[in-house]
């Protein structure tokens, strides 16, 4: 497994194809390959899961308790609105979590203000559209050279 997991939510397999003036006109296997690329020049391995059923995305998350992620990045999608189980698997594993959204949920329906973990995440960043990704991988990069100064890269 890979020291940066990436975890996408319901709807996000349709990338491209789903509401594209809203969310963009990359496909999810787009922005993957590109946050791989980028974690891998900084000299990191990320590994990318999406998922449209709760269940599968908390099981993922639990798997960090025994596999190499340092850091999750995640865009939960409509679960971020409604699920208690994901905030509690987060709160299990105990792993530092950066909350993405390609939108601005804040800017949008009321029903989307609300995100069951925002405030257990490092931070969120949202409303940039497939950068938000790229964002988060910066992000991830520097937190991880915070804990680990020494780590190299090697390409
Ligand atoms: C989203 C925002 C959510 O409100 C929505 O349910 C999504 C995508 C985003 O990336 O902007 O599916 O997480």
């Amino acid at each position: 497994m890979s020291e940066i997991l990436m975890l996408n939510g319901p709807n996000l397999n349709l990338l491209g194809k789903r509401e594209p003036d809203l969310y963009g006109k990359l496909s999810l296997s787009e922005i993957e390959l590109h946050a791989i690329q980028q974690a891998k020049d900084n000299g990191y391995s990320l590994h990318c899961f999406q998922s449209n059923s709760e269940s599968e995305l908390v099981e993922q998350i639990h798997q960090t308790l025994t596999d190499d992620t340092r850091i999750i990045l995640f865009n939960p999608a409509a679960f971020t609105h409604s699920s208690i189980s994901i905030r509690d698997a987060l709160l299990a594993v105990n792993k530092p979590c950066i909350e993405i959204h390609l939108s601005n949920p804040k800017a949008r329906e009321a029903f989307r203000h609300a995100s069951f973990i925002s405030d257990i995440c490092l931070g969120t960043i949202s409303g940039f559209g497939a950068m938000s990704y790229t964002l988060a991988v910066s992000a991830a990069i520097d937190w991880l050279l915070k804990i680990n100064p020494v780590h190299h890269t090697e390409k």
